[in-house]
């Protein structure tokens, strides 16, 4: 994970994954920790030299789009025109990481075509282009991108591991810590309702000014971290029973919805556990099987109307292919 990006002169590409929260979205905002997890969905970024900077053969979509235009300004200034090919299995604007995943595929390849980038930077980078664009966040989805597999985020439980990086907006921080994979599928599931981070985080900081907003990040907290320790100690039914508690504390802050509810109450009967994943109102879920339940989790998924995916931990993060 720590191999840094190496030098590659264009055309080339990169590619980097997508991935659920399992535990602490929204709270991370607020520096509580949270624990993401890359997923073997990816977004596949290939760079060549064109006539004008075009995002699959459209100069007029490249210039309206805000990750791209921000990328460029922040990586390529002074640079020749590219032509930009991405292709993604990664459902948009679906809670899955679409567009950390696109940053950090970009930056990978830029950074390649600029001699080398090593991870540190690459991840500070890609959360850099991300608040641009967005305005607000932590930076959970770029360091899963650049990280790969399963990583803590200001996680007391979580700093027995690798130390990747930290990462900084002005004067807010985080500490981002390798956690091992303890070798479970996942299953996930789109709603098909396609949701506004930005719009979602604003709303949830406007929810925690009411008089129990300190307390209800400090459940937040307390959850995230037992949910890393049960991960340590590959304790499934309780992690099962953590996710489902991690919900009722999303479902609190006001950012569930009936299309997810629906698809939760679907996969109750095949997994240990289930929540919403991301910044929700809309979005998608997560649900960890019963074991040896993962193709009727993902048929009740589908039953349900979700579009859903088995997935395991993207071994590396983003990466020249
Ligand atoms: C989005 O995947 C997770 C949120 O916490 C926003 C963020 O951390 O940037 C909702």
């Amino acid at each position: 994970v720590t191999d840094p990006i190496p030098a590659r002169p264009i055309p080339l590409a990169a590619r980097a994954p997508g991935k659920c929260v399992l535990f602490g979205e929204h709270a991370v905002v607020h520096g509580k920790p949270e624990l993401v997890l890359a997923i073997d969905l990816y977004t596949q970024v290939a760079l060549r030299p064109g006539p004008e900077l075009r995002l699959n053969g459209n100069p007029e979509v490249a210039r309206s789009h805000r990750y791209l235009s921000r990328a460029m300004a922040d990586l390529w200034a002074g640079g020749d025109p590219l032509d930009v090919v991405a292709v993604s299995r990664i459902p948009r604007a679906s809670g899955l990481g679409s567009s950390a995943a696109f940053v950090a595929a970009l930056a990978a390849g830029l950074g390649a075509a600029r001699g080398g980038r090593d991870r540190p930077a690459l991840a500070q980078a890609c959360f850099t282009i991300e608040r641009e664009a967005q305005g607000v966040g932590s930076p959970g989805d770029t360091s899963a991108a650049v990280a790969g597999g399963y990583i803590g985020l200001n996680s007391a439980a979580s700093s027995s591991g690798e130390k990747l990086w930290e990462v900084a907006a002005g004067t807010e921080r985080w500490t981002v810590h390798r956690v091992p994979d303890p070798g479970w599928v996942w299953v996930v599931a789109y709603t098909g309702v396609p949701k506004d981070t930005g719009t979602t985080v604003r709303a949830v900081r406007e929810r925690l000014r009411r008089p129990d907003g300190p307390a209800l990040l400090e459940r937040f907290a307390e959850t995230a971290e037992a949910g890393i320790r049960a991960v340590l100690s590959e304790d499934r039914d309780e992690v099962g029973r953590l996710l489902m508690a991690n919900h009722e504390l999303l479902r609190d802050l006001g950012v569930s919805h009936p299309r997810l509810e629906a698809l939760l109450e679907a996969a109750r009967p095949a997994a240990l556990g289930s929540k919403l994943t991301g910044a929700g109102a809309g979005g998608s879920v997560v649900a960890l099987p019963r074991p040896q339940m993962e193709i009727d989790l993902v048929r009740r998924l589908a039953r349900a109307g979700g579009v859903p995916y088995a997935v395991r931990p993207a071994p590396a993060g983003a990466e020249l292919v």
